[in-house]
């Protein structure tokens, strides 16, 4: 989807990147529901098989055969972990089932592991769960940021501050890189401000249809983005209207 600098000013455009957001969004659920339910079972009954058959003819088996076993094996533990990290990664179980506080520990080690970027987390206390869509947008601002950190910024650490007080809540997410140029960080720049990419404008999306604000400063040594939600114009979050598309 190609959305012009002109288009991103008018309120089109902005509607046409939440549509995008929403459908984004509903797909990446869908597909780690199915690659779940249906992949990640057949290699677990394939490993399964593949140990029995190993145990019932171990006594039989030439040393080739018993290391192609034990190989495939392990192949197959590869491929059914490669796929729950890609399930994760496109929608997280952990943020429906425990919320934001316990998919942002699960994200930032996994962060961790794949980037070897050390990523300093400290949450506030008394964030408990938020309404739906809060935590959702946070969560994808978070692995948005992330994502910009090891690809642009050439940061070897991050840090990741979450907190909530009755009106609102924050999360802040900063690093000590090259810094990112004035145009790209500005408020109103979209998809083709500054360099390419869809990453800034749709973290300002997300964060103004819940009423809320972005707000980047960056120069060298220190980027800093941060995302401010209201809390008492959301009620429960359940009845926030979604983009008509
Ligand atoms: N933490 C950062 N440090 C340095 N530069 C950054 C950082 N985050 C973003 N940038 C700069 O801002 C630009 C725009 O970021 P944005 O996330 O919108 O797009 P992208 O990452 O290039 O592509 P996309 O997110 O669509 O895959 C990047 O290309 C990069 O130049
Ligand atoms: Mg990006």
């Amino acid at each position: 989807m190609e959305i012009t600098d002109q288009q991103w000013k008018e309120p089109d455009g902005r509607q046409l990147l939440a549509c995008f957001l929403h459908a984004q969004d509903e797909d990446r659920r869908r597909l780690a529901r199915q690659l779940h339910d249906t992949t990640v079972q057949a290699l677990t009954a394939l490993r399964l098989k593949l140990g029995l058959l190993l145990d019932s003819q171990l006594a039989n088996l030439e040393s080739t055969g018993e290391k192609l076993l034990r190989d495939s094996i392990r192949l197959t533990e590869l491929c059914a972990d490669q796929i729950r990290t890609l399930t994760n990664m496109l929608h997280s179980p952990i943020l429906d089932e425990l919320g934001l506080v316990g998919a942002l520990h699960e994200h930032v080690d996994f962060f961790t592991r794949q980037s070897g970027i050390k990523v300093k987390l400290e949450l506030m206390p008394g964030i408990d769960r938020l309404p739906a869509e809060v935590e959702l947008a946070l969560f994808r601002i978070l692995q948005e940021c992330l994502t910009n950190i090891h690809r642009h910024s050439g940061s070897r650490t991050a840090s990741v501050r979450l907190e909530r007080n009755l009106d609102e809540v924050r999360l802040e997410v900063r690093d000590s890189g090259s810094g990112m140029c004035l145009a790209v960080s500005e408020p109103g720049s979209g998809p083709g401000a500054g360099k390419t990419g869809i990453g800034i404008a749709s973290m300002r999306q997300r964060t103004s249809q819940l009423g809320g604000r972005l707000e980047v400063s960056s120069c060298p040594g220190n980027t800093v983005v941060r995302t401010i939600i209201p809390l008492e114009t959301t009620g429960n979050g359940r009845n926030r209207p979604t983009p008509t598309c």
